[in-house]
């Protein structure tokens, strides 16, 4: 369980959340811990849900205490909230995307660096892996979706070359994707600083997991479960992420923005942890 840890904005984000000893806070998005451990040290007590049973296993072994651990879609915050005792809070946080835990580890398939199966589900009980979606959307489909969540610029020829691959052959691992999609940039001569399935790699994921519906569903809720002066804190990876949260922050009738502008990671953090280069922070506090 190597590299569990690597929280994107710790102190910036748990700053945001103002923490004070003994009162009730919520961490949306457990992953390794990161954030939850940094509340607990600074005297929070800590819901902390993730939908991944392997981030919940690992910080119970933790024996922390002051901390309750739900493995559970943020799509339900308010319901697990009340559930657990934690229906008027001071905080929450959102650390969105995928963990590095997930990322290490090759049988999780999230990654086009080692050798997996095309998976990419956060919760394995969901129904459709990465490679269901390869092998059996229509090329379409396939190409509006790494337009759309890659905001891949290849995203026609990516999905033809995938297309007439599956032809020939299911594809059923993070290296034969990361293949196909290294060919087509070689063929368009296509330059890029990140390995060319990134963008490729974020879209499936995204639709695999119904990330962008989930926070749709969980923002609003969070508003009913914050007391009045809480703060949300929300860490996106994504500009279509971002985008609805700093919508939600301007729509949201009870919500004052406290940050104008999102604060990013620091050189020395990118250079550290090559996932935040485009983590964004937005915080705001109820009225
Ligand atoms: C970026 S990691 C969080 C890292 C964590 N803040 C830390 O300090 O280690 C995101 C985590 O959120 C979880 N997650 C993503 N979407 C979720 C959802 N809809 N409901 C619950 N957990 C979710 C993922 O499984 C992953 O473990």
């Amino acid at each position: 369980m190597k590299n569990f840890h690597q929280s994107v904005l710790l102190k910036e984000a748990v700053d945001g959340l103002n923490v004070k000893q003994d009162r009730l806070y919520i961490d949306a998005t457990a992953g390794g811990g990161g954030h939850t451990e940094e509340i607990l040290k600074r005297g929070g007590k800590v819901l902390a849900i993730d939908r991944d049973s392997e981030a919940i296993d690992y910080l119970r072994e933790k024996r922390l205490e002051n901390l309750t651990l739900v493995n559970d879609n943020f799509s339900h915050i308010k319901s697990i909230a009340v559930k657990f005792g934690f229906e008027k809070v001071e905080g929450i946080i959102f650390d969105l995307g995928v963990s590095s835990h997930q990322l290490d580890e090759a049988k999780r398939g999230f990654s086009f660096q080692k050798e997996g199966p095309l998976d990419m589900r956060m919760d394995p009980a969901l129904p459709i892996t990465a490679s269901d979606l390869v092998n059996n959307f229509e090329k379409r489909r396939i190409h509006e979706i790494i337009k759309d969540f890659g905001q891949e610029k290849l995203s026609w020829p990516i999905a033809d070359a995938i297309s007439s691959a599956r032809q020939l052959k299911r594809i059923n691992s993070t290296s034969e994707l990361a293949q196909i999609v290294s060919e087509v940039y070689r063929k368009y001569r296509r330059k890029s600083k990140l390995h060319p399935a990134t963008k490729t790699f974020q879209a499936l994921r995204i639709v695999v997991n119904s990330e962008l519906l989930n926070l749709e569903e969980a923002l609003p809720q969070t508003v009913e479960i914050l007391k009045k002066g809480g703060r949300l804190v929300v860490i996106s990876f994504h500009s279509l992420e971002d985008a609805q949260v700093k919508r939600f922050f301007k729509q949201a009738a009870r919500l004052k923005t406290v940050n104008k502008t999102p604060i990013g990671p620091g050189a020395g953090e990118i250079q550290k942890n090559p996932r935040s280069r485009s983590a964004k922070l937005r915080i705001a506090e109820k009225i």
